[in-house]
């Protein structure tokens, strides 16, 4: 019975896992080598729970304990010690992660499940770096975790049946929908998602449409929420960059080669939404899409 969760992590998506293990009655250790970051992010869970009494979703009440359920810790040692369940939610690096898992080995009970939240990294290659792969999983929540109702359950080569079925039950006991996939490069949300955005790119540099023109298509022609260039604004356009290329190497298949415009705006630093720039501009305080002079 999994009741202890450590969550690895305290950035976008570690405060808001961290989040719905603690609104769901778990006792979140969340760990940080930024003491800042994790202040940073036990504000932001704050801010949420008050979001959602705001829409009438949960009382003052249960925002009080579950934030009692979080402890904070800069020490992986002393934050997983008892752990039930692990979940690494660190910056995307590999070589960060690899680092980290090995760590994990030797921290955390022997029986403990040590989960990934990784976009893009071979769970496989994680799990060879410890000595319990069948004990090693993806667990791939999206962004923001509070509201986003999937989890893409990534099996490596060895996980074993009896963690796959822990970490469904896991993921239903959470009020989410799992979807198991094996261990790909991009496993299937990228894997589909990113050729997307890539040909949306593709359209706008060979010039068959421009920004508007494209997204208004998906969007009211597909029932997409979001077009895909804004879609690559708001998921960061370095990021967006980076999958493709695991995609194109993993796979060695060129229908994956990052477009050339998404390499330039990289590189000139236009990374979207974080950098204030992308296929839109963002200024603080509108909220309107403004198409940037580059693409009018
Ligand atoms: N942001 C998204 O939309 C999104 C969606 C799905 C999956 N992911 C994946 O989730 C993971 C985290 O992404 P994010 O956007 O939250 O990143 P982030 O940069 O917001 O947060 C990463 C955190 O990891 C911390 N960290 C770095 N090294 C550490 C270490 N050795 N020990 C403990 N903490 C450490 C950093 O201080 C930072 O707080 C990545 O693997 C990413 O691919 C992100």
């Amino acid at each position: 019975m999994i009741k202890k969760v450590s969550v690895i992590g305290a950035g976008t998506m570690g405060n808001g896992i961290a989040h719905v293990f603690a609104q769901n009655n778990f006792e979140v250790n969340l760990v940080d080598v930024n003491a800042g970051q994790l202040e940073k992010a036990l504000q932001t869970i704050s801010k949420n729970f008050d979001r959602q009494i705001a829409k009438g979703t949960i009382t003052k009440d249960i925002k009080k304990e579950s934030l009692a359920n979080i402890s904070t810790f800069t020490s992986i040692k002393e934050g997983t010690q008892d752990a039930d369940i692990v979940i690494e939610v660190a910056s995307e690096n590999i070589d960060l992660k690899l680092k980290i898992f090995k760590e994990l080995d030797d921290a955390a009970p022997v029986s403990a499940i040590l989960a990934s939240n990784t976009s893009s990294i071979s769970i496989t290659k994680i799990a060879a770096v410890t000595r319990r792969p069948q004990h090693v999983i993806g667990m791939h929540f999206m962004n923001p975790v509070p509201v986003m109702k999937l989890v893409e359950i990534i099996n490596g080569y060895a996980t074993s049946k009896n963690v796959t079925d822990e970490i469904v039950s896991l993921s239903k006991k959470l009020g989410k929908v799992p979807c198991v996939v094996n261990d790909y490069p991009g496993f299937i949300a990228n894997k589909i998602l990113m050729p997307m955005i890539n040909e949306a790119i593709y359209s706008l540099y060979e010039g068959i449409a421009g920004v508007e023109a494209i997204d208004t298509i998906m969007k009211l022609g597909m029932a997409h929420p979001m077009g895909p260039l804004q879609l690559a604004d708001f998921i960061g356009l370095d990021v967006c960059l980076s999958i493709l290329n695991v995609l194109y190497n993993g796979f060695g298949n060129t229908k994956y080669a990052p477009c050339p415009l998404l390499v330039n705006m990289v590189t000139a630093g236009k990374l979207g939404v974080k950098s204030g720039e992308g296929f839109y501009v963002y200024t603080a305080g509108n909220k309107d899409l403004v198409v940037s002079d580059r693409f009018k």
